[in-house]
């Protein structure tokens, strides 16, 4: 039997000035979007804004169903509007924030395991490693790929 470890690389960031203006407008459009969440149900409203290769800044927020399953994260709501509106144009980076109570949360909102698995298969489309930002009032965490985020995954090339 091997004891097998995977080692994953996660940056921790105290405040939002640490970054590039660039991805400092794309956290800001992830805090600002978050309002525009359907969440009468769980009233957790979270916030997502996807950058493209060419500039361009796309936004999403979860949008709930009184049949739960229904419903949709705004990582994927941002992550598949931005496909369909660009197909050709590679994601670079993804922001995500979240909203409770009031506030914005204060330990960074990790995507769900079907978002990570979107997030992944973009990476896979683009040929390019997405940089992947949760947002938190007391750290930010950036992920270089979706790879960190769900080792073991599965992908294209199970299909072969
Ligand atoms: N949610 C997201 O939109 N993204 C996440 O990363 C976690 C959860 C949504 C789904 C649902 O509308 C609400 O937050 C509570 O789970």
């Amino acid at each position: 039997m091997n004891n097998l470890q995977i080692n994953i690389n996660i940056l921790e960031y105290k405040d939002i000035t640490e970054f590039k203006n660039i991805y400092q407008d794309l956290i800001n459009s992830a805090r600002n979007t978050v309002f525009f969440a359907y969440a009468p149900y769980s009233k957790f409203k979270v916030g997502a804004a996807v950058l493209l290769e060419n500039g361009e800044i796309i936004t999403g927020t979860n949008q709930e169903n009184s049949a739960y399953p229904s419903g949709m994260c705004a990582e994927r709501v941002a992550i598949f509007y931005a496909n369909s509106k660009f197909p050709n144009i590679p994601v670079k980076a993804l922001a995500v924030c979240a909203y409770h109570n009031e506030k914005y949360l204060k330990i960074p909102t990790p995507p769900c395991g079907s978002c990570r698995q979107v997030i992944l298969e973009t990476e896979v489309r683009f040929k390019k490693p997405i940089d992947i930002i949760l947002y938190g009032t007391d750290k930010i965490l950036v992920f270089k790929s979706a790879k960190d985020m769900l080792p073991l995954s599965f992908s294209e090339d199970f299909l072969k």
